[in-house]
């Protein structure tokens, strides 16, 4: 399974960050969030609030673009080990310079160069979706919005939308994904997470994004779960991220089987690794342990990764020569 080219849609570039590495910075500038972590040195938090508190919290010790160049190559190191060969992760520009256009585009150099140094040493390519946080609201998300179209292009490929899918609505949003989409940025959304069904029908409506993060609540209704499967819209699943954050108390009560076998298009995601104790290997263990997948249906969400990336053709077609040479 190790082995297995994997590529990877949904990826918090914060929520990746290994605990020592966020330890090592906060010694280094001599801050104190000893209280996010438990005694074994791995984060800790009580409930989805309370993950974002920490997250938060830990991304306090990242404040400047050469921080953000020490994480990418950390984080993109551990998931090379899993095999994986291609990663869109979600960049905020709330945490690189406050928003600010000019800090923005010097912590993107430096996470792009970063990327650059990790793709010739490790063979893993990387792009970026920018992302507004929900429950930061609407001011902050249209001037992230201007971030991300300052800085589209064959790096920043995206735009999206991630924290507490329980603030505000989907389209008190549509100002910032219109902006990025006339940047020529594709779009995605995280939603039917803490939200149900009408959550991933507003984002499909007031937003039109091309992919969910996550939309695994789709399956409360079946009418939209075939309406998905239909229109061939992709789903980021993050099995692990749903069941340590309790959505779901394990993979069997998981619906990613049903999902599937309804005919949703769907990914295989880690989310924010280290805080749910997961990897891309592990969730592909994980998943053929419950399911008894075999190669042919993990090489099926490789290929749907593929198909529903958002970087442009020339590096698909790279990527997949890569995937065909791993069979041949
Ligand atoms: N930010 C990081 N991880 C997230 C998740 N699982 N849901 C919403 N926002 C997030
Ligand atoms: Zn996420």
């Amino acid at each position: 399974m190790t082995r297995q080219p994997k590529l990877e849609l949904h990826h918090h570039l914060e929520g990746a960050a290994p605990p020592a590495f966020i330890r090592g910075l906060a010694k280094e500038k001599h801050l104190d969030i000893s209280g996010i972590f438990d005694a074994a040195g791995n984060y800790q938090y009580k409930d989805f609030a309370d993950f974002l508190r920490v997250y938060e919290a830990a991304t306090q010790t990242l404040k400047t673009p050469e921080d953000y160049h020490r994480l990418t190559l950390a984080v993109l190191e551990e998931s090379a080990k899993s095999g994986v060969i291609y990663c869109e992760t979600f960049l905020s520009p709330d945490f690189c310079g406050g928003r600010d256009v000019g800090a923005w585009q010097d912590y993107v150099a430096a996470i792009r160069d970063a990327a650059q140094m990790a793709e010739a040493q490790m063979g893993i390519t990387l792009r970026g979706i920018v992302t507004a946080i929900r429950h930061f609201g609407p001011d902050k998300a249209r001037q992230t919005a201007i971030c991300a179209a300052e800085t589209a292009g064959d790096f920043i490929v995206g735009f999206g939308l991630a924290g507490d899918e329980r603030a505000g609505q989907p389209a008190d949003f549509a100002w910032g994904f219109d902006c990025a989409h006339e940047a020529g940025l594709h779009l995605t959304a995280h939603a039917g997470e803490w939200g149900g069904p009408e959550s991933v029908r507003a984002v499909l409506r007031d937003l039109r994004v091309e992919r969910i993060g996550h939309g695994v609540r789709a399956i409360e209704d079946l009418a939209l779960v075939d309406e998905l499967a239909e229109s061939g819209t992709v789903l980021e699943v993050c099995p692990g991220s749903n069941i340590a954050l309790g959505l779901y108390p394990n993979l069997r009560a998981h619906p990613i089987a049903q999902l599937y076998a309804r005919g949703v298009k769907l990914t295989v995601s880690t989310d924010d690794p280290p805080f749910f104790h997961t990897t891309m290997t592990r969730e592909y263990e994980n998943l053929h342990e419950a399911f008894d997948w075999d190669e042919g249906v993990f090489d099926g969400f490789a290929q749907t990764a593929l198909d529903a990336a958002f970087c442009d053709v020339d590096t698909k077609a790279e990527l997949r020569k890569k995937l065909e040479t791993s069979h041949a």
